[in-house]
């Protein structure tokens, strides 16, 4: 059966201007992510990486050139209809985590919830359960962010971005700052996650990631300049753990 298309992208380019700077942030991309997908984006620093998963995740608009989501000509709407689209369609993990301080771990994962207007009772049970699918533990649901290690509040973050039950993923070196046992433990919840359907776009610069996707797209100076399939024993989940 044909997979879905989730999210096309067709000769995507984004040039930002300050005054008589003009600086390009994409040159032409065109790609496709299905339902199922597991894609890793490699790329140096400033090749256009968050720029493109920001335009696939509706955070940011393109310069020129078409951005489909779930069969919709993203151009065409309101900034309204986008928010809506980003809420139901896409989840979203970061590097610095972007968690909220002053709140619980609980109330964090419950955020995208508040704002489709899920009532108080079935946003904590969804929140509870979005944790423990994660790997997190019932005794963080209380604590504060900041109580938790960093490859702990990577794992809220991700239970935040599925707590809605997104058709895509969309991850911004979600490893950048953690060491490798927790970097490890992200990874093993993006293929937990994917092995059960959640499509995936991890945007990285460490190859022991990208190495456990599907796919490896390889961005330079704004394009697309290569796709290959991974080493999969070059992936962090196939070395031992050091203890
Ligand atoms: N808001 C912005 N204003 C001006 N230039 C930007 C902005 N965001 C990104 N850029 C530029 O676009 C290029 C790609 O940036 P980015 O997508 O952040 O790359 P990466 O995530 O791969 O490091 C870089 O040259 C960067 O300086
Ligand atoms: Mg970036």
């Amino acid at each position: 059966m044909a997979r879905r298309p989730l999210v096309r992208l067709v000769n995507v380019v984004k040039v930002y201007r300050a005054g008589d700077t003009v600086t390009y942030g994409l040159r032409g991309v065109s790609l496709t992510v299905y339902e199922g997908d597991f894609l890793a984006v490699m790329g140096p620093s400033g090749s256009g990486k968050t720029t493109l998963l920001n335009i696939m995740g509706l955070l940011d608009k393109p310069t020129s050139g078409v951005v489909i989501v779930d069969g919709v000509d993203a151009s065409r709407l309101s900034s309204r209809r986008l928010a809506a689209l980003r809420n139901r369609l896409l989840g979203f993990v970061f590097q610095q985590f972007n968690l909220v301080n002053r709140l619980s771990v609980v109330e964090n994962i419950e955020l995208p919830l508040i704002a489709r207007g899920v009532p108080p009772r079935e946003r904590r049970r969804l929140a509870e359960e979005a944790l423990l699918r994660v790997g997190g533990e019932a005794s963080w649901l209380a604590k504060k962010p900041s109580q938790l290690s960093g490859g702990q509040q990577q794992r809220v973050a991700i239970a935040r971005a599925i707590v809605t039950k997104p058709k895509l993923v969309l991850a911004d070196e979600p490893t950048g700052n953690l060491d490798r046992a927790s970097a490890r433990q992200v990874v093993e919840v993006f293929r937990d996650l994917n092995r059960e359907g959640q499509a995936i776009v991890v945007v990285t610069h460490d190859p022991e990631v990208a190495n456990c996707a599907q796919k490896i797209l390889v961005i330079r100076d704004g394009l697309i300049i290569a796709s290959r399939d991974p080493s999969p024993s070059q992936c962090i989940l196939a070395r031992q753990p050091r203890t």
